[in-house]
């Protein structure tokens, strides 16, 4: 569930850009339920049923647009793959989330590198972090995935989504079980910054195989996470980057990182820049060449 006092700000940055009328706004607030705590929750089932009908009101009709398959996926019967193609029918996963060409392109890399140690920065509703684990899962060795995202709710992004999810991460832990992958998947709740200054508590001493960063994609944001995070990618491992094309994608902070860390440091960085569809957000596979 989500709360309305603690997420008070990102609650009324909800309410300014759907330009909710005053009588809208009452009665998302009457819907909500106070807990012991004494805060107030929103529901998912109160806040589907807000969305319903907004929508119907403003007689908005609602994008179709969604990922496609690939024909494996279509018939997955049970598994990981069925657990991953519930989280693509959620409204949420398109455009944010990686599409089915990219997560495998994902997934055949771990398949093949045997990593003990990856880090992903930003799983939204988890559909990245599936790919990451189900390519761990295939490789000769057992290793680690640390899920980092502050895992706050997600709330609608017109034109592409009127829907919201209150709890990703009870979302996310669910999906986790269901695929089999609870060995494997370590959720940190927390902003990329503060996982950082902890790395002692969860990172020690080992050094990443792969760094998987989508998470702030502002300048600073993503020039932090490459900061903070890059320095201790093992030599030989790979940093990749998601949504690198500026002018599809809409940030600017991973070109920013790749033109003023990457590129000109040849000698420390290999780079090899992807296009993807069905949407060309792109992806960077970098390799650190040393230390
Ligand atoms: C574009 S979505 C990630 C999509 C996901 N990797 C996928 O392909 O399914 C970005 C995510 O990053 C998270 N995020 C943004 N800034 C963050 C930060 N500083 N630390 C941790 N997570 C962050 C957001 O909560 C959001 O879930």
């Amino acid at each position: 569930m989500f709360s309305m006092k603690a997420d008070k700000v990102r609650f009324f940055r909800f309410i300014r850009d759907l330009k909710l009328t005053e009588v809208e706004e009452a009665s998302l607030i009457e819907s909500s339920v106070k807990g012991e705590d004494g805060d107030y929750w929103l529901t998912q089932e109160s806040i589907n049923s807000f969305l319903a009908g907004y929508v119907r009101e403003r007689n908005i009709s609602l994008s179709k647009v969604s990922y496609k398959y690939p024909d494996y996926m279509e018939s997955a019967g049970s598994g990981w793959l069925s657990v991953l193609k519930k989280l693509y029918e959620m409204p949420a996963a398109y455009p944010a989330s990686l599409s089915p060409a990219q997560g495998e392109l994902l997934k055949v890399i771990l398949a093949n590198i045997s990593a003990k140690t990856v880090v992903e920065i930003g799983c939204f509703i988890g559909i990245s972090t599936l790919w990451l684990a189900a390519g761990m899962a295939s490789s000769n060795v057992r290793g680690r995935l640390y899920a980092i995202d502050t895992y706050v709710p997600k709330f609608p992004w017109p034109p592409f989504h009127y829907s919201c999810i209150v709890n990703p991460k009870s979302l996310i832990k669910e999906a986790i079980k269901s695929a089999g992958f609870s060995d494997i998947i370590h959720l940190i709740e927390s902003d990329s910054k503060n996982a950082a200054s902890r790395f002692d508590s969860w990172l020690g001493y080992n050094e990443i195989d792969l760094l998987f960063i989508d998470g702030d994609h502002s300048i600073s944001g993503c020039k932090s996470d490459f900061e903070l995070y890059a320095p201790h990618v093992a030599v030989g491992g790979y940093i990749i980057f998601h949504d690198i094309f500026p002018k599809y994608c809409g940030h600017e902070g991973p070109r920013f990182v790749l033109d003023n860390f990457v590129v000109n440091a040849p000698e420390q960085y290999q780079l090899v820049e992807m296009v993807t569809a069905p949407t060309n957000y792109g992806i960077a596979i970098v390799r650190k060449l040393r230390g």
